[in-house]
């Protein structure tokens, strides 16, 4: 605890930062960017595109990864050659097809998802992209379905992304581990916050969350663990990487 003491914000010094104006000229610069590499890699396919459209007009909220973060997620995917891919937090699915894409012929994925509605989407966005066959929508919530899967003998999984709700991430994070072949792969969003994650004190159960999550690949000495920090149209965030042993 204590050799942490020096990165710790003061109360308030989050939300003096989030309403300067300095920082919210960074954000539309930030989208920018993110719109420009969009378009320069042409990494807005309709198929990506038409899962958006239906994720917005079903009304789901526009929480997905950027279309970078996306083609990151997809490298990782093909990097380790993986088969087998866990996903905690579905929404329209647009992560998921990401991933779906790096799949090798038998790969399969398991996305779990709390909401009926995110998942009938995700479902309809799945079929029309042609995995229909090869994703598995679990409904209902993680923390029920994770022990679930792990009694089927589910997995091992090369590669899980957890972006489900934050307060559970450290719970999440530890079925992953469970059911992670060593070399596996385990990324998690949204651990940043917009720099909330330095605020020791910060009663947002959501960065308690990611607080505790850091704490704990620290501690696993069976993993090796990075945290990145991200800009762009999602604002201030970042991904924790961990490689399993
Ligand atoms: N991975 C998606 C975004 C997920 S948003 C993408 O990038 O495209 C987070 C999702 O987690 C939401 O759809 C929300 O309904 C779901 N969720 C929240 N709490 C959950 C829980 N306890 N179990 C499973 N899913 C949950
Ligand atoms: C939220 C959730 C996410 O997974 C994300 O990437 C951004 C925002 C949210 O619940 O607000
Ligand atoms: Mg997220």
């Amino acid at each position: 605890m204590e050799k942490h003491e020096h990165c710790q914000a003061a109360a308030g010094e989050i939300s003096a930062r989030l309403s300067n104006p300095e920082r919210n000229m960074s954000s539309e610069l930030w989208s920018s960017v993110d719109e420009y590499i969009e378009g320069v890699l042409g990494l807005a396919d309709p198929v990506l595109q038409s899962a958006q459209q239906a994720a917005g007009e079903a009304g789901l909220p526009a929480i997905a990864v950027s279309a970078a973060q996306g083609r990151f997620l997809e490298i990782i995917a093909r990097m380790i050659g993986a088969r087998r891919i866990l996903e905690i937090g579905t929404l329209g699915g647009y992560s998921t097809i990401w991933m779906a894409r790096a799949l090798p012929a038998g790969g399969s994925i398991v996305t779990l998802e709390i909401d009926d509605k995110h998942a009938a989407v995700a479902t309809s966005n799945f079929e029309r992209a042609g995995f229909g066959d090869r994703i598995e929508v679990r409904v209902g919530s993680a923390l029920d379905t994770l022990p679930r899967l792990y009694d089927e003998g589910a997995g091992p999984f090369d590669l899980t992304f957890i972006d489900a709700d934050k307060p559970n991430i450290p719970a999440y994070f530890e079925w992953a581990l469970k059911m992670s072949r060593p070399g596996a792969v385990i990324i998690v969003d949204n651990v940043i916050r917009d720099g909330a994650v330095i605020e020791s004190e910060n009663p947002d159960e959501s960065v308690k969350g990611v607080r505790r999550l850091n704490e704990m690949i620290a501690a696993n000495s069976g993993v090796r663990s990075t945290v990145l920090q991200t800009v762009g149209v999602k604002g201030y965030d970042g991904f924790a990487i961990v490689l399993v042993a």
